[in-house]
């Protein structure tokens, strides 16, 4: 517990309550984040389900607001000693029963451990230095990604290369989004996101001091034979139309990856990985 005596600055430990009620309003709120974009824009919060998730962003240090507990949890030491770091750091812990819980995450078989957390991302005005902070890193540019599962899948694989950060140019589906974040497996948490517009990208790609590869279908170089000099910005294109003239343009080299059969294109997703496996391959020694 918080008191009297706590240093200036600290946080005042949380509350715990008990919720039955389906129609509690925390329990609406959290239903409404991962229902509702809006209501995620205009609260900067979000929802991310699971034990694994809730440690991942305690250890780096994100904000979070509530956990929802389910009875497993309440068992569980590991569960415990993260509520109980949560609760220490501001967090209300709702103690809820499994259909609750189920009915939260419209979920049959739901997490024991359901966390609403604060939005982060990059603000667009720091990246310059973010990028010149790490001269030999890679970066990832999404054109308008439609799909939350792949942005989700893209965080993640950003992340098990070392990739520096993801940025969402234009209009692109919610990082935020529940089946987003469920794709991160916890990757969200460690990766930073930008959000740009095309002409800011486009201005970051002009100034860019590495190699700016872009990946298109009829791209005139194979993948295999490109130099990527660092850092490395690599840009992908949106999975309906790939990617316009006017972002291809932005890019100092167009990659293709070869494909034998009759597929039209790869997955979004799959190509990313494709290419920051490639591009990553000396460093990674694979
Ligand atoms: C599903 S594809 C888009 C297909 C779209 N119909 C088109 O014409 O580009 C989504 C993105 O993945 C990347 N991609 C997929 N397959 C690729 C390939 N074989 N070579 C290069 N990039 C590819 C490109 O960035 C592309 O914009």
């Amino acid at each position: 517990m918080s008191g009297r005596d706590d240093p200036p600055g600290a946080r005042k430990a949380g509350q715990v309550k008990q919720v039955t009620s389906f129609s509690n309003p925390l329990v609406k709120d959290i239903k409404a984040l991962i229902a509702q974009r809006k209501h995620r824009q205009r609260t900067g919060r979000f929802v991310a389900e699971g034990l694994k998730l809730a440690t991942d962003a305690l250890a780096a240090g994100w904000e979070v607001d509530m956990l929802a507990i389910g009875p497993e949890a309440r068992d569980s030491a590991t569960a415990r000693e993260v509520a109980a770091m949560a609760r220490a750091r501001g967090a209300t812990i709702l103690e809820v029963s499994t259909p609750v819980l189920a009915a939260m995450t419209r979920r049959d078989n739901p997490q024991m451990v359901v966390g609403v957390y604060g939005q982060k991302t990059l603000p667009p005005g720091s990246l310059r230095a973010a990028i010149a902070a790490r001269p030999d890193a890679v970066w990832v540019a999404l054109d308008q990604v439609r799909d939350p599962g792949n942005l989700g899948t893209i965080i993640r694989t950003a992340d098990a290369v070392g990739a520096a950060g993801v940025m969402l140019v234009g209009e692109t589906t919610d990082p935020f989004a529940v089946e987003a974040v469920r794709a991160t497996m916890g990757s969200l948490f460690h990766v930073p996101l930008v959000r740009l517009q095309r002409a800011e990208f486009r201005e970051i790609a002009q100034a860019w001091p590495g190699t700016v590869v872009g990946t298109h279908l009829k791209g005139s170089s194979d993948y295999r034979t490109i130099t990527y000099a660092r850092p490395a910005l690599l840009l992908m294109g949106n999975e309906q139309s790939g990617l316009p003239d006017e972002m291809a343009e932005a890019c100092g080299a167009l990659a293709r990856i070869p494909q034998a059969g009759q597929a039209d294109s790869l997955n979004l997703a799959v190509a990313t990985a494709v290419m920051l496996y490639e591009i990553r391959r000396t460093d990674l020694a694979l």
